[in-house]
């Protein structure tokens, strides 16, 4: 798709299983992906190092977003408590759209992609499922990392951030109208991937 502008969106909260939908979808039509709870997360993980919320938002650059530190439950909990500050969020649209803008095809996973970043996507899906589900798969996750949490803390854990991140005034976590739903809750991620690539297909095969 050289040359071709197309947008995929895909909201959804915590441990859903946007990012792996998205990565997969993004491999599967060659396009390029953005995950941008990153940028959340290097702002929150400059915070923690006593930066100011505002000031590092502005000053991101995109190698903050290559560090492996930025997965731990700290600083995903750091990064949804800066995503309540409409000054950070503002401060971080123009590298997501330019990103969606770029030639060959975007996808772009998050929690505003699709009803405030690129309200125009070609195709927009909001992935989700059961708290318990997303905990579950979540403790996994991390303890597989070898990170030390009980399934109790990642249940507390995903809880307050879905909390956080639906009820703020910026931006909040909502599905766009016009997005399709994927609930991931009895789907395994080969299901759930497929969905996700049928639907894009469709839509790619309307814009051509
Ligand atoms: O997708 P994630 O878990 O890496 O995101 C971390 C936090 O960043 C999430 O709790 C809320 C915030 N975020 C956001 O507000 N808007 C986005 N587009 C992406 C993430």
């Amino acid at each position: 798709m050289d040359g071709i502008k197309f947008t995929v969106a895909i909201d959804g909260p915590a441990a859903a299983g946007k990012g792996t939908i998205s990565k997969a979808v993004a491999a599967h039509f060659g396009f390029s992906h953005l995950d941008t709870g990153l940028l959340y997360r290097a702002v929150g993980a400059k915070v923690l190092a006593g930066g100011d919320p505002v000031a590092v938002a502005r000053m991101l650059d995109p190698v903050d977003l290559e560090n492996d530190d930025l997965r731990t439950p700290a600083v995903a909990q750091a990064a949804s408590q800066v995503a309540v500050i409409a000054d950070v969020r503002a401060a971080l649209v123009d590298f997501q759209r330019k990103f969606a803008a770029r030639d060959g095809g975007a996808v772009l996973d998050g929690r505003d992609i699709g009803t405030v970043i690129c309200p125009d996507a070609h195709v927009k899906l909001f992935v989700t499922a059961s708290a318990e589900c997303r905990a579950k798969r979540r403790y996994k996750e991390l303890s597989d990392k070898g990170i030390n949490v009980t399934p109790a803390q990642v249940l507390a854990d995903v809880k307050e951030r879905d909390a956080r991140d639906s009820g703020r005034a910026a931006a909040p976590l909502i599905a766009a109208d016009d997005a399709a739903l994927i609930d991931t809750s009895e789907m395994t991620i080969e299901e759930a991937v497929a969905q996700a690539v049928a639907i894009v297909a469709a839509a790619k095969d309307d814009v051509r």
